[in-house]
């Protein structure tokens, strides 16, 4: 008898027990409560998903190197008797991270300012192209060339049009400068449109000798206005 009344209390218990977490199941039974819990799921699985996803996504872009949007490297190109116009030249060279080349003739110019004049005045009348004496490598590599000289009787020196003519200048930037005692680029700019045939030209920089010593100011300001400034 005690033991059938054991058996009863443990089943009464059992019973309690049993009422009490059929509770819980019947709430959870409810339509309502259901998607709270499985809408929980995929949120966590969504925190995942994105990071797991655009992570590789961003890297395989970023690691895939454009070649059509490549930059080509920029060149100095300068003629100069007396030192001015390299003056600027090293400067731009300097401020663009440019690599600098002297336009030079394989016969060189006289040491005598007067005997220069009547010499630089032949020259232009013949519409002569003097020998040069290096050549550029790997001018492929170059998107933007810089071209610098002085005002030699309202033109450039005729060793300019032989530097322009020696070159394929197509698809490339041409950007001007030049010293002068007043005179600035005189002609010489419609003489680099024709010679260079092919090439875009933007404004240039020319300075007179008195405004030399202002040349670090002015190139900045200048390669400034051309987005160009290193
Ligand atoms: C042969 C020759 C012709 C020149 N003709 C002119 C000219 O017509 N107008 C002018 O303003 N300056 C003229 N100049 C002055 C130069 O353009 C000026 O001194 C320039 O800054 C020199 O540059 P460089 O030192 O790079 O050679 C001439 C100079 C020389 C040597």
């Amino acid at each position: 008898m005690k033991k059938l009344f054991s058996v009863l209390i443990a089943m009464t218990m059992v019973f309690s027990l049993a009422a009490c977490s059929g509770g819980n199941s019947s709430s959870s039974g409810d339509a309502s409560s259901e998607p709270s819990v499985s809408s929980s799921e995929p949120s966590s699985t969504n925190l995942e998903t994105p990071a797991s996803s655009e992570v590789p996504e961003s890297d395989a872009f970023s690691s895939q190197p454009d070649e059509s949007t490549e930059e080509g490297e920029t060149l100095v190109a300068y003629f100069s008797w007396s030192g001015n116009t390299q003056q600027l030249a090293e400067i731009i060279a300097q401020e663009t991270g440019a690599d600098l080349f002297e336009i030079a003739t394989v016969t060189l110019y006289t040491d005598d300012y007067n005997t220069l004049l009547d010499v630089a005045q032949q020259e232009q009348g013949e519409d002569a192209r003097p020998e040069l004496n290096a050549q550029v490598e790997n001018w492929d590599s170059y998107d933007t060339i810089f071209v610098g000289y002085p005002n030699w009787w309202s033109d450039a020196p005729m060793a300019v049009y032989t530097f322009l003519e020696s070159y394929d200048f197509t698809r490339k930037t041409l950007i001007p400068f030049n010293t002068s005692a007043s005179g600035g680029f005189g002609r010489s700019l419609t003489g680099i449109e024709e010679s260079a045939a092919g090439a875009t030209i933007l404004e240039g920089l020319d300075l007179t000798e008195g405004e030399l010593g202002d040349a670090q100011n002015r190139v900045t300001t200048w390669l400034d206005s051309l987005g160009l400034n290193g």
